[in-house]
């Protein structure tokens, strides 16, 4: 089994600087020690060297059209080649517009796929009803094929085809959305479990339903996008757009040995770490520990321990 990790230090879609610097921290809190441990053969390929155009005026509201088009349309082809050369891949973000190229560069590979998106936010504005303009609160409606009449034709964006069908999602963790986004997953039916829902159902049943509702026809590889402020900001203080309530660490880290234990997780997305929002050393290490956590256990590290790997006799 190996695991090649990718880092995509970009920040442009959304508007502070400091979630670049995500793959170094993320890094540098031991996750390739992490997963080494767990016996997976590690291949590290680095970060993505993304290009700045000089000049990239919004378009329909849309801040840096072209420049969130061109980043991700070359993480597209890295995690299509990381797939098709066999690895589970794990994406560091980066901020959550990155999802675009993960996603679609995974379905390159594996079109039958299903995506399961932890977040505070459910990111599926659409240009006309995104507040912000921010790309990293779009990434999902880039995705859907039941809202590709109501996409206009971005600036950096000719490449992309929408892969997913609005059945092959399910959002965990929601608590701040906006009204266009509420209108759309009603709309289309998307499965999704608020906070409130995982106070009321319990983080086991919430788990049991989201892999029913993706898996119970046919098994399919799992994408997993973990936007880090799906955590409760006291757990993930440094990230961009932290509300209030958010899950606990034990929710999180069951959430994600769930999808280990299915055995389909084909790419993880760890995004929205910013060291530079910290309030101080302490607040962005814990953080970027609580990021290796979780990627260690969507991994398939346990809590009841393991079975030694040296020396066991064949
Ligand atoms: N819904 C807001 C927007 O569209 C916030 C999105 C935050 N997204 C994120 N990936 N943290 O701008
Ligand atoms: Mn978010
Ligand atoms: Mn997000």
């Amino acid at each position: 089994q190996s695991v090649a990790v990718l880092g995509a230090p970009f920040s442009r879609g959304q508007k502070r600087r400091g979630v670049e610097h995500g793959p170094k921290v993320i890094r540098d809190a031991g996750l390739i020690e992490r997963l080494s441990g767990l016996d997976y053969s590690v291949h590290d390929f680095g970060d993505l060297h993304f290009h700045h155009p000089e000049m990239d005026e919004p378009y329909m509201g849309v801040k840096f059209p072209r420049t969130v088009g061109a980043a991700n349309k070359m993480l597209s082809g890295a995690v299509s080649r990381a797939i098709g050369a066999g690895h589970t891949l794990v994406m560091l973000g980066g901020d959550h517009s990155l999802g675009i190229g993960s996603v679609s560069g995974h379905a390159q590979q594996c079109p039958d796929l299903c995506l399961i998106w932890v977040d505070a936010h459910a990111d599926v504005n659409t240009p006309m009803t995104s507040p912000s303009g921010n790309l990293h609160g779009q990434p999902v409606a880039f995705m859907l094929k039941e809202l590709q009449d109501k996409m206009p034709d971005i600036p950096g964006f000719s490449w992309t085809k929408p892969v997913l069908s609005s059945r092959d999602l399910v959002y965990i963790g929601l608590r701040d959305v906006d009204p266009g986004e509420y209108h759309i997953m009603k709309n289309l039916g998307i499965q999704y479990f608020t906070m409130r829902d995982i106070d009321r159902l319990g983080i086991q049943r919430v788990m049991e339903v989201t892999l029913d509702h993706l898996l119970a026809r046919k098994q399919r590889p799992i994408h997993l996008s973990f936007d880090i402020d799906a955590f409760d900001p006291s757990l993930a203080p440094a990230t961009g757009t932290a509300v209030n309530g958010g899950l606990t660490y034990r929710e999180g880290i069951y959430l994600t040995e769930e999808i280990h234990n299915t055995g389909l997780l084909s790419v993880m997305d760890l995004v929205e770490v910013n060291p530079m929002l910290g309030a101080n050393h302490e607040a962005v290490e814990a953080t970027a520990s609580l990021a290796v956590d979780v990627i260690a256990s969507s991994l398939g590290q346990t809590r009841e321990g393991a079975h030694a790997s040296i020396g066991v006799p064949p």
